[in-house]
């Protein structure tokens, strides 16, 4: 018998309703694939709009308390309240559970109509560096004294010319920072046995910072992983690792998918690319995601709260199935998770979607978000 508790957080907008459809999708596979020796067991803990009515906080002491000890989480999308002084409870809860790696899978589903000839050549896992880069927040308006301040010690004490109208930033990145994040890029392709892991970075251009990126990366893989991989065009088997620069990584994207496989990259890239990417399978709807640190994974859609659709039985569910998907494939519960992967499929194909893909699917029939659970729950 296996359970496992799973700490959830019904997020705001569309949250409540992407839950009621998917969460029983999953219960369903998982009792499918096997019957009652493995079970979920879900807890709720308040956040967002919902912890604030009842609390009086967006984030309450006990839900950081309980995550703190957890080892898996979901979560809805959580809406960042409007008002000066507020942060993103998003940013917040990565920073706090130092959720350093973003994990993206981008897979093609058949069915759904791609602006690319051949999206079923795409099948990539992207691993986003999540709390260094530009990314840090040290940024100075343009013509404030602080921005004068530091223009003025880099030409006064590095040599350094800036405008001194400038709005200046500072992008750290650091080995520790790049190592952890490719560590895990590369023994989740050898666990799930991926051709290759790709370095994306701009280190031609921003040689210490992205350029360092691209040599920790190497340094890790020679330190640490001898006999398991092998740089591209070296002698030797196992997953090879290569580097591609950000520019052309988006044009091979485009022209050569079947290259490439798990990437991993910095904070910048990889929000540009991971939206690019999902552009090529079809969007939004069906984009599931993690953040994960070396203590918790949290597994989330990438999707907002969508606000215009919120209440109205419109929403994809998909993107929240999905991520549950990963969290049972994390769990080793494959059985289960390729029973929904067969299950998206199947309803993809009968073209009766919301309204997200319908507008994807030549001929297609709109439902709603809770009829599109019941179809991917009696698809399993
Ligand atoms: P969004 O993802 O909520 O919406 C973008 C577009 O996609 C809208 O047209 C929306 O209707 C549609 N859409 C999104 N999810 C959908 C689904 N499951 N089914 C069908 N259509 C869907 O992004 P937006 O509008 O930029 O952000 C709205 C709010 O969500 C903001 O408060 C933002 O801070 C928050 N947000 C939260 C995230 C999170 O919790 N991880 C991620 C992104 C945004």
């Amino acid at each position: 018998m296996s359970e496992k508790t799973v700490y959830y957080i019904e997020g705001d907008g569309i949250g409540p309703e992407v839950w009621k459809a998917a969460r029983p999708v999953l219960n369903a596979a998982i009792e499918k694939a096997y019957g009652s020796t493995n079970k979920l067991n879900w807890v709720e803990l308040l956040a967002g709009e919902k912890a604030f009515k009842e609390t009086g906080e967006h984030l309450p002491q006990t839900t950081m308390d309980t995550l703190s000890k957890a080892e898996l989480a979901m979560k809805g999308p959580l809406q960042t309240p409007v008002g000066e002084g507020f942060r993103s409870l998003n940013v917040t809860l990565r920073q706090v559970f130092d959720l350093y790696a973003c994990i993206r899978p981008i897979k093609y589903f058949k069915g759904i109509e791609s602006p690319v000839k051949r999206p079923d050549l795409v099948d990539m896992c992207i691993f986003r560096e999540n709390t260094e880069d530009v990314y840090a927040g040290i940024e100075y308006k343009s013509g404030t004294p602080e921005a004068k301040k530091l223009i003025e010690f880099l030409a006064d004490e590095m040599g350094a010319n800036v405008d001194i109208t400038a709005g200046v930033g500072i992008k750290p990145i650091t080995p520790a920072g790049s190592k952890r994040l490719i560590k895990k890029a590369i023994d989740y392709a050898i666990a799930e046995d991926k051709p290759s892991v790709t370095l994306m970075h701009k280190g031609n251009i921003m040689k210490y910072t992205e350029g360092g990126f691209r040599a920790w990366g190497y340094e890790l893989a020679e330190e640490e992983y001898k006999g398991k991989v092998v740089r591209e065009g070296e002698e030797g088997t196992g997953v090879i690792i290569k580097d591609r620069i950000a520019d052309a990584m988006f044009q091979n994207a485009l022209m050569y998918p079947e290259q490439y496989s798990v990437i991993a990259t910095t904070n910048l890239n990889g929000d540009y690319i991971s939206d690019a990417l999902a552009a090529q399978v079809g969007g939004l709807g069906l984009s599931p995601g993690v953040n994960m640190g070396d203590n918790l994974a949290f597994y989330e859609p990438t999707h907002g709260t969508a606000p215009t659709i919120a209440g109205k039985d419109l929403a994809n569910p998909g993107s929240l199935v999905l991520s549950g998907t990963m969290m049972l494939e994390h769990l080793g519960w494959t059985e289960a998770a390729d029973l929904i992967h067969a299950s998206v499929e199947k309803t993809l194909s009968a073209k009766k979607v919301t309204i997200d893909l319908a507008a994807q699917i030549t001929g297609a029939t709109q439902v709603g978000c809770q009829e599109f659970g019941e179809i991917l729950l009696a698809n399993l």
